[in-house]
């Protein structure tokens, strides 16, 4: 019996080794084939399959694009995309649109690619996990017929297509991770059985199940980073990011942090006009719950407090909430926060701007001295590195992104603050009302020039720097 269950598994495992065979051979020789004799160029494939997206990934894509193109000459760009109802010209003229990146359309071959919904969530409501990165590799395994490249880069973190380029077409591969796919946090989440919107409640209270979902995960992040692990540069967009990688992966001399281009050249250049007396706290972010508006008023309800014997000083203050609403909910936030002024009698220190034109912002910023965020963990916060750029002294929360890549405290270098609760924040911003103009200047020039770190020529650099070892 065991004799004969062991034969036939030798005889799958043969049969495999042979399917697996032919298909790499006939890969090899369709790249081979594909390189035209006159003009031997190498073929760089991008994985992006929703290129279209407009969003900030495809920000990051096309200006990747960009600086590959400046770079080497003698490449020739491959887009892997599942946007089949989009043309090229489509596809670039939105990217010069949405994020005013100039491609041309001639330099730039785009595969597309039918097999996308096997990527969607939808397609999986049980071990959504699994189910997308497996529909990767059916993905994957498209895209490499349909084109096999010399280099490969994904840049939406299909980390399960690594070892299908790789193995199957003999690719160099690299990669720029958004997001870690699993992450320890999601681990512990289930371990000490927290729900959330991936661990549902009836897993959550039940002890088996739980027990099974974590070896599930277990076995997933083994998974993945064995698949990361086939890519021979690994970028990551924050120090968040950077963390949990190292974590998972552990291959601390291949992850490179690059961070994602923000378009901030405009900001910096803002000039700052000085407004009758008054004193403007700006908050920009949408009116979701985890951006912590409430926070927002108990800090101003601080400030009255400490400024219970300066009325004239108080009287000069005004916060403005701009944010943006996407749906029923969010403009019900919008109204309980107004609601929560008139309780604190904040009412007439306080405006609300809903989905203001991006002009108006602009100018908004020109009159305001400070801002403030107040999101808890936020993975990066491109919202404070605007602000910083346009010439606010921004006031942000201590943890996640604030905390790891933007805001420096320490005397001499200090571009911001850092703040937890109201009465701390409430202290930051007196702070700056009172200190002398000299040093507010110096901790906005400070913040101007240390957002450099996140414009498109620091991208570039980073980015070839990184990315070079795959092309030698
Ligand atoms: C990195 O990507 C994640 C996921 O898209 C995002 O939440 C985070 O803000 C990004 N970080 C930066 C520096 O843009």
């Amino acid at each position: 019996m065991i004799a004969l269950i062991l034969s036939v598994a030798a005889w799958l495992l043969g049969v495999v080794a042979v399917i697996f065979g032919c298909l790499r051979q006939w890969l090899l020789h369709r790249r081979r084939k594909l390189h035209s004799p006159s003009e031997d160029r190498l073929h760089v494939g991008i994985f992006h399959p929703y290129c279209n997206a407009g969003g900030g990934g495809e920000r990051v894509l096309w200006c990747a694009v960009r600086s590959l193109q400046n770079k080497y000459d003698n490449i020739k760009i491959v887009i892997y995309t599942g946007d089949i109802d989009a043309t090229p010209s489509s596809i670039l003229e939105k990217a010069k649109n949405v994020f005013n990146i100039a491609l041309d359309v001639d330099k730039i071959t785009f595969v597309f690619l039918k097999q996308r919904h096997w990527v969607e969530a939808r397609k999986y409501p049980h071990f959504t996990l699994l189910g997308q990165s497996l529909g990767s590799i059916v993905l994957g395994l498209e895209a490499v017929c349909k084109f096999p490249p010399d280099i490969f880069i994904d840049t939406m973190g299909y980390a399960f297509t690594f070892p299908v380029f790789r193995f199957l077409a003999d690719c160099r591969v690299g990669c720029y991770v958004h997001y870690p796919t699993i992450s320890t946090d999601m681990l512990k989440r289930v371990q000490y059985r927290h729900t959330a919107h991936n661990n549902k409640a009836y897993v959550a209270r039940n002890p088996f199940l739980t027990r099974i979902k974590l070896v599930y995960y277990r076995l997933f992040s083994k998974m993945y980073r064995f698949a990361s692990r086939c890519s021979e540069t690994i970028m990551v967009n924050s120090s968040w990011t950077e963390n949990h990688i190292l974590e998972l992966l552990d291959v601390p001399f291949k992850t490179f942090r690059v961070y994602p281009p923000c378009e901030i050249e405009h900001l910096r250049k803002l000039e700052h006009i000085e407004k009758n007396d008054e004193i403007v706290i700006l908050s920009v972010g949408q009116f979701r719950p985890e951006k912590n508006h409430p926070l927002q008023l108990q800090i101003l309800y601080e400030l009255r407090t400490l400024l219970a014997r300066d009325e004239d000083l108080w009287n000069q203050i005004r916060l403005i909430i701009v944010g943006s609403c996407r749906n029923e909910e969010d403009y019900e936030r919008l109204q309980n926060m107004k609601d929560l002024a008139k309780h604190l009698s904040l009412e007439n220190s306080i405006d609300f701007k809903v989905n203001v034109p991006y002009d108006d912002l602009l100018k908004m910023y020109e009159t305001t001295k400070i801002g403030i965020h107040t999101m808890w963990n936020e993975h990066f916060g491109i919202g404070i590195v605007e602000c910083m750029a346009a010439g606010l002294i921004m006031v942000a929360h201590k943890s996640g992104g604030p905390l790891l890549d933007i805001v420096e405290t320490s005397e001499g270098s200090q571009n911001g603050f850092l703040a937890t609760d109201a009465v701390e924040y409430a202290a930051c911003i007196l702070n700056i009302i009172l200190s002398p103009d000299e040093a507010n200047q110096n901790i906005i020039d400070a913040a101007r020039s240390s957002v450099a770190r996140f414009s498109e020529e620091e991208f570039d650099k980073q980015f070839l720097r990184a990315i070079s070892t795959l092309f030698n």
